[in-house]
């Protein structure tokens, strides 16, 4: 594969990047591994496609790390996730600390387990002061869910008579303050959104890629961003 870091456009970065991470189970058992350690290996990618991510100068990458939809899974394989969150962070918040990475997430806290909720909520605060980039974790995120508490939110607060705008929405999101999405990647050939950030998509660049998450490498992230370089955005206009 060519080396993508040269071929792109230092000045035509996207802003936010989101990931579905997606064949995790597919390359454990094409390498006859249980489950689990294609979850393992996925994890342990994330750092050095920050490091890209950092290089590139993005402002922001969400990851897709578990869907309101993933409760389905037998209960092993859930509550394996859960504990590699807490390694994950456990192994990795110093190092992404001192990167200049703040971490946020989007999605529903309250469903974790307790330690998983307090490993999240002490990554947000060590990295709070960071301003490099950030990074959010999608955890029980689903894009429906998301609308209807936002939509939820703004009805709570809501005036006699008033109606609900495009904005009103927009900012109770559970993305609010992040920048558009402009490029949403998926690993594992599968075309489909899976309930990711439906709303928030609307407009972005959608790249599918046929490369399992734990064989993904910064290589393929720059040549997402040179695929998305090559686009024409042209938001309704000519
Ligand atoms: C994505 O990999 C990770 C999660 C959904 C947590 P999968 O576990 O969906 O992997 P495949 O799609 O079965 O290969
Ligand atoms: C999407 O992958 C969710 C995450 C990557 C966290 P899935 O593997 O759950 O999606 P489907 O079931 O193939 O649509
Ligand atoms: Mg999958």
């Amino acid at each position: 594969m060519k080396d993508y870091s040269r071929l792109i456009d230092r000045k035509k970065i996207p802003s936010h990047i989101a990931i579905i991470m997606d064949g995790n189970g597919r390359w454990a058992k094409k390498k006859s591994l249980p489950r689990s350690e294609g979850h393992r290996r996925g994890s342990e990618i994330i750092e050095p496609l920050m490091d890209a991510a950092l290089d590139m100068g993005i402002r922001a990458v969400s990851l897709y790390a578990f869907s309101t939809e993933n409760w389905v899974r037998p209960k092993p394989e859930i509550i394996g996730l859960w504990k590699l969150l807490d390694y994950f962070f456990n192994e990795k918040i110093v190092s992404i600390k001192a990167k200049g990475i703040r971490v946020r997430h989007s999605g529903f806290l309250d469903r974790l387990p307790a330690s998983s909720q307090r490993t999240i909520r002490n990554a947000i605060d060590t990295t709070r002061e960071n301003k490099k980039l950030t990074l959010n974790f999608c955890l029980n995120y689903g894009g429906r869910q998301d609308i209807v508490q936002a939509v939820n939110g703004w009805i709570d607060g809501r005036g006699r008579n008033e109606r609900v705008s495009a904005r009103d929405i927009e900012k109770r999101l559970l993305t609010a303050g992040l920048p558009e999405v402009d490029l949403l990647i998926r690993t594992g050939g599968e075309c489909r959104i899976s309930n990711f950030l439906i709303w928030q998509i609307a407009y972005s660049e959608l790249v599918f890629m046929d490369v399992l998450w734990p064989d993904f490498r910064p290589n393929h992230l720059y040549k997402a961003v040179y695929e998305f370089q090559l686009r024409e955005r042209r938001f309704g206009g000519i």
